[in-house]
């Protein structure tokens, strides 16, 4: 396509700037894409130790893009996604967000899942005025990068807040004592461990012992073993679920039979299949429950596991509403000018995803309930639901 543009302007010179006025009235992007279709871009972990995360949030996208299509698309154009894997590493996702918004044009980005990700790319798309929704990144961090930045998940203060309620008063835990094992390198992480020490401790608990772990580390019994020692009633793991896997693995075989207990982060079908009976009994909270029975819910479900022969989990569900949030903004604005988007998303009110309610706040941030889910036979099964505010 380039060539041939290029032959004709060499024959041609009289083209020459009738092609820069197109380009212009274009934003000056030459799209990628071949006809009058609009680009979003979706920069995801497809690969590595989190693949689970980026898979399934592209399906959730690829849904709703293909819903939207089929419904004639945004005033008749179509909508492409572009996803590229940024294989769960800061610098990757930096580079795929950059191609996403110099060279394909994207109007507006999707992504990512990890918080540590989203702080790495973010600052590309505030700079570049390019609106990014994160379906998942729970870290109060990422939405304070700029005004262009947004999220369509709660936050990790009321997520820590939830766990530790829920920590102290489960009939079955009723913890006083909790130890705590974080991955020092992800905000996330680390994040979630202070807010969790704080509740905690609010709520009259203590925190008797707390180790940290490193991404790629493969043995955790030195910190497992001051665990024991330390004698928690409960074991907080805000870490991602491979990781958390191996860790509860690596307990059993030590002796340790306490309750573990995470967040959103173990959200993921390999975490029962390598796990597998050692972590029955083990709780983490989340954004989704494939038991909600919603009608809503119900016919995602019903759709997804149609098409991918597997039940949809958090990610397939946040990625496909931060797909509809956007596809809402953008039918609702004339121009698909960055800063009018974003002007846009800010106004999204009691938006009806599948994730339940979505406003954004002043924040750019969405507040919701969270679901706690107690994994049974290697799969989650709903426990509560535990509302923001209570
Ligand atoms: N909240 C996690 C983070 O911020 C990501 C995540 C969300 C993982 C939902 C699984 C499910 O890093």
């Amino acid at each position: 396509m380039t060539c041939t543009v290029f032959r004709i302007i060499r024959r041609q010179t009289f083209l020459l700037p009738c092609l820069l006025l197109v380009l212009m009235a274009n934003g000056c992007q030459p799209s990628a894409s071949s006809s009058n279709e609009i680009l979003i871009g979706h920069y995801a972990s497809m690969t590595g130790s989190e693949a689970t995360f980026g898979i399934s949030t592209d399906n959730g996208i690829k849904m709703a893009v293909e819903e939207l299509n089929a419904a004639g698309g945004i005033r008749g154009r179509k909508v492409k996604l572009i996803t590229y894997d940024d294989k769960g590493d800061a610098r990757e996702a930096g580079t795929a967000v950059t191609r996403l918004v110099t060279k394909d044009g994207v109007v507006a980005v999707i992504g990512e899942v990890a918080s540590g990700l989203s702080l790495a790319a973010a600052p590309i798309c505030q700079e570049a005025s390019i609106p990014m929704i994160s379906p998942s990144s729970t870290n109060p961090k990422v939405t304070r990068i700029g005004d262009m930045i947004f999220r369509v998940c709660f936050i990790d203060p009321f997520q820590a807040h939830v766990c530790a309620k829920f920590a102290r008063e489960h009939e079955g835990l009723k913890a006083t004592k909790a130890a705590i094992l974080t991955d020092q390198a992800s905000p996330y992480s680390v994040g979630l461990q202070d807010e969790f020490e704080k509740s905690f401790g609010a709520m009259g608990g203590t925190v008797v012992s707390k180790q940290t772990y490193q991404a790629g580390d493969q043995d955790f019994s030195a910190q497992l073993t001051s665990i024991r020692a330390a004698e928690p009633d409960v074991i907080f793991i805000p870490g991602y679920y491979t990781h958390v896997a191996s860790i509860i693995l690596q307990a059993r075989k030590l002796g340790i039979t306490q309750t573990f207990l995470g967040a959103d982060g173990w959200d993921s079908a390999k975490l029962g299949e390598i796990a597998g009976e050692a972590i029955n009994g083990c709780f983490y909270s989340n954004h989704f429950s494939h038991e909600d029975q919603s009608p809503k819910v119900q016919e995602f479900i019903r759709k997804y596991t149609a098409k991918h022969q597997q039940t949809p989990d958090a990610l397939a569900a946040l990625g496909h509403d931060s797909a509809m949030i956007l596809f809402e903004a953008m039918k609702k604005i004339d121009s698909l000018d960055g800063v009018a988007l974003a002007a846009e998303l800010a106004k999204t009110k009691d938006f009806d995803g599948v994730t339940g309610k979505i406003s954004i706040d002043a924040d750019r941030n969405a507040v919701k309930p969270a679901f706690i889910l107690e994994m049974q036979n290697g799969k989650p099964k709903y426990v509560t639901t535990m509302k923001p505010g209570e």
